[in-house]
């Protein structure tokens, strides 16, 4: 097979939802029709439950698994299918924000009895703002949930998305006798025995034969009718190009669990669903035929085991092929790199790999280079752009525990943040470390680690912050400098040494902007349009 074919049969995607939508359990069939896996129940459930908040073995139990499960991948159909694993818990929104930078597109579960739910929307909205081709799975069709159609137009609503249905329920709940796929014009009947998944096709392309009656019945059938006519007079046509466009958006009906409905949501999968897209870099658009290589990081691992104190490195193939043992420049440090042991993923296991192809994403063995965002190439000095952070929900002072154990805890600290567990702003005040993060549970996480892995202790202080915004750099005029000064108390910088802006609520924020207009605030690091 040559490079270009490699690259057209890759399809590298995340499958996102609130928890409890039947992302695990998607997944698990998905890699059942791969073949990657034998049995159901294989794939662990990687969430936390919400009682497990001090429950340290939790949090590790949590580390374990999502390094398992963070690539899947599995060959379908002679196509290389990539799933990166999003954490649902939205104590790590930032890690599932920073692994939807290197997908491909998406599939969007949602409940069919709790319509869109809130990390749906979020998660769907930094989807959108990419333009990330979606699918959308209505799960759970087994059970008694909303109607289709006032589904549909929810998910319009609250997702602000364009949707057209490519497949259609026969039924609900009780009475939810299968579903008639549009996109391939046939009938899955739904046999209700979930042990054995049994489903029947059959291939049906004229609705109007009076045959439909004979098989799901009198009643259902001229209600499947009227709503097919229904949905083409509404919906637009599936529209590939709209779709890969992220201007239209493709829904299926289903039921994970029974295994019913996604063979057709993964036959279309492959069909539509786009190889390795060009990526913008700082410099330039780089497409993913280019045969130089190059590629980005973003997510970092720490090893679970002790003794073994590297960690994981995470890279999007983006053009070109990565080769182990071959020297690659790390364009931050200006150095070049080798790697013995670059690690691909099949299924659950990570096994050792000579090449890999744009699309693909290798774990590299690492002990303190990279940072996530960090750009790999060939030669050339290329930035990828577009893994931004997101203003943190919480604010903590950390303090040293332990006069005794500065330097480790500083050296942890500085580690902890390169992988991306949370973010850390310095006062320009007074020196003084605050420590972001998106949900409560992370403190316990950097408390934990911090010591176990570098032998620090750590206390916590509150800091009265709402959110952080990124002062946007600019010339230093007058209305700038007394920001600076008013200000000053709120001021700090962040990792990467820019200047941030600690609001203490939200009415605050509000009068800052008015009261410094020219100032410009940015609730992310960087611009996320791209
Ligand atoms: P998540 O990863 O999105 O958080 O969801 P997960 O797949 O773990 O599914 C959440 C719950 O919903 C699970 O039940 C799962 O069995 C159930 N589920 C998934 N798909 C379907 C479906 O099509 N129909 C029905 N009726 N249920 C479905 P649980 O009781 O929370 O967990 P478990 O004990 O079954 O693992």
């Amino acid at each position: 097979m040559d490079f270009e074919q490699e690259i057209a049969r890759r399809r590298t995607f995340g499958i996102i939802s609130h928890p409890d939508a039947g992302k695990t359990t998607l997944t698990e069939k998905l890699l059942l029709f791969g073949g990657a896996i034998q049995e159901a129940g294989a794939v662990k459930n990687n969430k936390i439950k919400k009682s497990a908040t001090s429950d340290f073995m939790e949090i590790e139990r949590q580390r374990g698994i999502s390094v398992a499960t963070s690539v899947l991948a599995f060959l379908y159909n002679d196509k290389k299918i990539n799933i990166l694993d999003t954490p649902g818990h939205k104590d790590f929104a930032e890690d599932t924000f920073r692994t939807l930078t290197a997908v491909d597109s998406v599939i969007v579960v949602i409940d069919v009895a709790k319509g869109v739910e809130e990390q749906t929307e979020k998660l769907v909205e930094v989807c959108r703002m990419r333009s990330i081709p979606m699918i959308v799975f209505i799960n759970k069709l087994d059970r008694e949930g909303k109607d289709a159609f006032d589904l549909l137009d929810e998910v319009e609503q609250k997702l602000g998305l364009s949707v057209t249905p490519l497949s259609f329920p026969i039924g609900m709940g009780y009475d939810f006798k299968g579903i008639y796929n549009i996109y391939e014009k046939n009938i899955n009947l739904f046999s209700g025995n979930s042990k054995q998944n049994i489903e029947e096709t059959i291939a049906f392309d004229d609705i109007e034969s009076t045959e439909l009656e004979g098989i799901i019945g009198e009643n259902s059938a001229q209600e499947l009718r009227d709503n097919l006519e229904l949905a083409t007079g509404v919906y637009p046509e599936f529209d590939k190009e709209a779709y890969l466009e992220g201007a239209q958006q493709p829904v299926f009906f289903g039921s994970a669990l029974n295994n019913f409905g996604v063979r057709e949501l993964l036959d279309c999968f492959v069909d539509i669903a786009p190889s390795p897209r060009p990526k913008k870099a700082e410099e330039r658009l780089v497409a993913s035929n280019e045969k130089d290589f190059s590629g980005f990081v973003f997510k970092i691992h720490a090893n679970m085991d002790p003794k073994h104190r590297d960690r994981l490195a995470f890279i999007k193939i983006v053009s070109g092929t990565f080769e182990r043992n071959k020297p690659y420049l790390h364009v931050r440090l200006d150095k070049k790199l080798k790697f013995s042991s670059p690690n691909a993923f099949f299924a659950e296991k990570k096994e050792i790999v000579d090449i890999s192809y744009p699309g693909d994403i290798v774990g590299l063995h690492d002990t303190g280079n990279f940072k996530i965002g960090d750009t790999l190439t060939s030669g050339e000095k290329l930035s990828y752009t577009g893994i931004p952070s997101f203003s943190p929900e919480h604010f903590r002072y950390i303090n040293n525990a332990d006069p005794m154990k500065a330097k480790q805890l500083y050296k942890g600290i500085d580690q902890l943040m390169d992988e991306g567990v949370a973010q850390l702003f310095t006062l320009e005040l007074n020196g003084r470390k605050i420590i972001g993060t998106v949900g409560a549970l992370q403190y316990e996480v950097i408390q934990y680690r911090l010591e176990h892995e570098y032998g620090a202790k750590c206390s916590y202080e509150n800091f009265p912050a709402h959110k952080a915004c990124w002062v946007e750099p600019m010339e230093e005029n007058e209305e700038f400098k007394e920001f600076k000064r008013v200000k000053q108390k709120f001021l700090a910088k962040d990792k990467r040494g820019q200047l941030v802006f600690l609001a203490d609520s939200a009415f605050s924020l509000q009068m800052t902007q008015q009261k410094y207009p020219t100032v410009r605030l940015r609730f992310t690091s960087e611009p996320t349009t791209v």
